[in-house]
């Protein structure tokens, strides 16, 4: 049996994450924690508000955890545009006030999750903790260009995960910490784009995850530290 927290459960991603693990008889407790309020009807399930971009709420979501250590940590928010902004097209869109916005939820939020959610990883048997990245944030594969904030905040998170799997190593053999790469997905931060996207290329929220589901359980500790794909393709920083 294992315990397991989903961190951006409200999300398209982040639900169909929840949903699998709600599905899944082997999970004996499961934490959620989402910005907006979630409705959810199973008793395993304990829901508490976060909001990533205030450390004491990330404090107070890790200490609802209390006595119990964490087998799964799946951190599935994240940030490309909102109501007033939209991914950088070219130099002059950059604006300060919006790249802070992103870093704030896309790397500084989840390096926060890592201060207080590693240390809640079990040490006896393997652990994992997941964070939705994105190809995007790989520097080597970038051939586009455009959309500043949200690349460099990608880069930035990849290099965090790197990070903490260095660091998490001395302490916690057993934990792996990795990067995915969920593929383009039918959400509210793909919306604005899916029509770029070839039919047949788009994932739904429950296929992506099924993949991502094998891609996490198949990891061994030498994947920590690494962005993965769907396919399970390691993916060159
Ligand atoms: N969809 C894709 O094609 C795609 C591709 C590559 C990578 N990704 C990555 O996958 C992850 C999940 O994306 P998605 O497609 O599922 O998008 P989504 O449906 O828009 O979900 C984003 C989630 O982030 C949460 N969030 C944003 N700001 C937050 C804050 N300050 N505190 C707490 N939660 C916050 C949202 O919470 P509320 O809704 O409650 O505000 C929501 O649950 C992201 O990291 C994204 O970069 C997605």
């Amino acid at each position: 049996m294992i315990n397991v927290a989903v961190i951006g459960s409200s999300g398209a991603i982040g639900n169909a994450f929840l949903e699998a693990y709600i599905a899944d008889p082997q999970v004996q407790k499961i934490y959620s924690f989402s910005k907006s309020k979630i409705t959810i009807k199973d008793k395993r399930v304990v829901h508490i508000n976060i909001d990533i971009t205030d450390e004491k709420s990330i404090e107070n979501a890790a200490l609802s955890v209390k006595g119990n250590l964490l087998d799964q940590i799946i951190i599935a928010t994240g940030l490309l545009h909102n109501q007033s902004f939209g991914p950088e097209k070219s130099i002059k869109d950059i604006k300060k006030d919006n790249f802070t916005e992103i870093f704030s939820v896309n790397t500084i939020g989840p390096a926060l999750i890592g201060k207080f959610f590693i240390p809640l990883l079990n040490k006896k048997e393997r652990s994992h903790m997941a964070f939705l990245s994105a190809r995007v944030g790989s520097i080597s594969d970038n051939r586009l260009g455009g959309w500043y904030s949200y690349r460099a905040s990608k880069s930035a998170l990849n290099q965090i995960i790197k990070n903490f799997s260095i660091e998490t190593k001395r302490t916690n053999s057993k934990a792996i910490i990795i990067g995915l790469q969920p593929g383009t997905v039918k959400s509210n931060l793909s919306q604005p784009f899916q029509k770029n996207v070839k039919e047949g290329n788009m994932f739904s929220p429950q296929d992506s995850v099924s993949a991502l589901m094998k891609v996490i359980n198949k990891t061994t500790e030498g994947d920590s530290g690494n962005l993965i794909g769907w396919d399970g393709e390691t993916i060159n920083p």
